[in-house]
This record gives C-alpha cells, sequence and structure tokens, in this order.
C-alpha cells in the first residue's frame, strides 16, 4: 500500500477561502476581525512564525497589529500591554508569541490574556472549556488536525487513536479532542515502554514529539491514518517531522508529509478563532 498524501496546504486554503467570505460579510457588519500579536526579543524562528501569520491575515482581511518588544521587557510591562489590548474593542485576538525569555512567567501572560481573546486556545479557562465539551477557542494544532481529518472523511468514533508526545499545547489537547469526538485515546511519551506495542494498535497515530524519525514503518499497524505534527531539520538542514515518511507512507492508508502538512493549518485555525471571536461582538 502506498498511503495517500493529506495535503494540509491545499486543505488550510480552503479554509482560507471560506474565511475571506465570512470577513467580507462581518465588514459589511462595520466589523473588521482584529489581531495583536506581540512578539518579545528577536528570535528568528519566532520572528517567521509571527511574519507568516501576520501575512495569513492580510491576505484574508483580519487587521493585525505587531507588537514588538526588546527582550529587555519587563513581565510587569508585558502584562500591562495585556491589558491594554485585553480593554481594545477593535483586537478580537491576542497572541503572545512563545517561547518568552527567561525572566517572563509563560504561565501568568497566558493567563493575563482575556479568555475571550485567548485565540491560541491556551488560557486554562478554555483549556477547562475544552475539556467539558463546552464552546472554547481550541489550540490550533490540535483543532487543524481535526479538521484535517474531517476533510478527507475520516470517521473518530470508536477509533484507536494513539498521542505521541505530551505537551500542553499539542499532545495534550489532542488527544481530548479526539476523545471529545468519542475516540479511544492512548497517550506514549518519553517514558512510554515498547512505543511500538502501542502505536502498533493506532487506526490513527498522532506524532508530536519533536525528534526526526520517532515512528518507523515498524510502529506504524497497516492501514492507520498518520499524521505527524514534528518540526524538524534533517542533517542537510531541509524541514522534516517525527515519522520516517517514505517508510511509513507504505503502510499507512494516509499521511501528513511535513512541510505542507500540519503547519499550515495551524495558522488556518488562528484566522479561524480570531473570526470567531469577531462574529461574537455581534451575537
Ligand atoms: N510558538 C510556537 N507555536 C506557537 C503557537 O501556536 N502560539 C504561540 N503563541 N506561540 C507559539
Amino acid at each position: 500500500m502506498s498511503g495517500k498524501i493529506i495535503d494540509g496546504k491545499e486543505i488550510a486554503q480552503t479554509v482560507r477561502t471560506q474565511l475571506r467570505e465570512e470577513v467580507g460579510k462581518l465588514s459589511s457588519n462595520g466589523i473588521v476581525p482584529g489581531l495583536a500579536v506581540i512578539l518579545v526579543g528577536d528570535n528568528q524562528a519566532s520572528k517567521t512564525y509571527v511574519s507568516n501569520k501576520q501575512k495569513a491575515c492580510a491576505e484574508i482581511g483580519i487587521h493585525s497589529v505587531l507588537v514588538e518588544c526588546p527582550a529587555t521587557l519587563s513581565q510587569q510591562e508585558l502584562l500591562a500591554k495585556i491589558d491594554e489590548l485585553n480593554h481594545d474593542d477593535t483586537v478580537h485576538g491576542i497572541l503572545v508569541q512563545l517561547p518568552l525569555p527567561a525572566h517572563i512567567q509563560e504561565k501568568d501572560v497566558i493567563e493575563a490574556i482575556s479568555p475571550e481573546k485567548d485565540v491560541d486556545g491556551f488560557h486554562p479557562i478554555n483549556i477547562g472549556r475544552m475539556m467539558t465539551g463546552q464552546d472554547a477557542f481550541l489550540p490550533c494544532t490540535p483543532y487543524g488536525v481535526m479538521v484535517m481529518l474531517e476533510h478527507i472523511g475520516c470517521e473518530i468514533a470508536g477509533k484507536h487513536v494513539v498521542v505521541v508526545g505530551r505537551s500542553n499545547i499539542v499532545g495534550k489537547p489532542s488527544g481530548q479532542l479526539f476523545l471529545n469526538k468519542s475516540a479511544t485515546v492512548t497517550y506514549c511519551h518519553s517514558k512510554t515502554k515498547d512505543l511500538a506495542y502501542h502505536t502498533k494498535q493506532a487506526d490513527i497515530l498522532v506524532v508530536a514529539v519533536g525528534k526526526r524519525d520517532t515512528i518507523t514503518a515498524a510502529h506504524v499497524k497497516e492501514g492507520a491514518v498518520v499524521i505527524d505534527v514534528g518540526m524538524n531539520r534533517n542533517e542537510e538542514g531541509k524541514l522534516c517531522g517525527d515519522v520516517s515518511f517514505n517508510e511509513v507512507r507504505e503502510v499507512a492508508s494516509y499521511i501528513t508529509p511535513v512541510p505542507k502538512g500540519v503547519g499550515p493549518m495551524t495558522i488556518a485555525m488562528l484566522l479561524k478563532n480570531t473570526v470567531k471571536s469577531a462574529k461574537k461582538t455581534i451575537a
């Protein structure tokens, strides 16, 4: 079997086209969705991510504001900026790009963002809402994975989903979203014994560990759907995921590539959350 490639770039483009229409309708109601992005310091990777997010906003008509701050910014100053944005009616979404300099407590910053503007879905209120099945801003990468699977018509109820990785941003919430859709979920992580035993049970395998070639063909059941959330560089400096793509493709029924897999979906979901937040102002 040679698995079908799930084209995240194309699915993300479809989502963006729908969003552009929604933004057009909002604008005719006098509402321009606004996203404020706070970047602290000059981490090159963060700058690139932020610039991609802003370009995506511009493409669909979301007004984005970049708040650039020096790495020496104090936590108190950052919290004051967030407070200002929390009270700014032209701003529907606030995103503080992570990681932050070591002297700033990520937890305090995330908790300072109004849950109603937390388009990253990182605030404990949104995580709690998600866990209890309430309406919430869902974290963008796990949300993007679910939208991708929906797009290919992948049934989730009753499936065994194995999530490899337990980060707060991807692994943990991914498993929760699958549970909410009635999957049976197993989490694996760095302390898991016999990883292949568990991953071979998966109908849907989600891999988010940040280490290339973590999953080889020997880890995958014939016909499984494999979602690679990893973003790494190989020895030639090329982007690659956590899954050995060529060999796993021969076993899987569907597989996401890196790049052009989950990555573009993450940005599309950030836009979707921002539009959702803006819509709430007229609801
Ligand atoms: N840094 C890496 N990924 C993300 C993300 O999805 N959101 C934020 N705010 N920071 C990040």
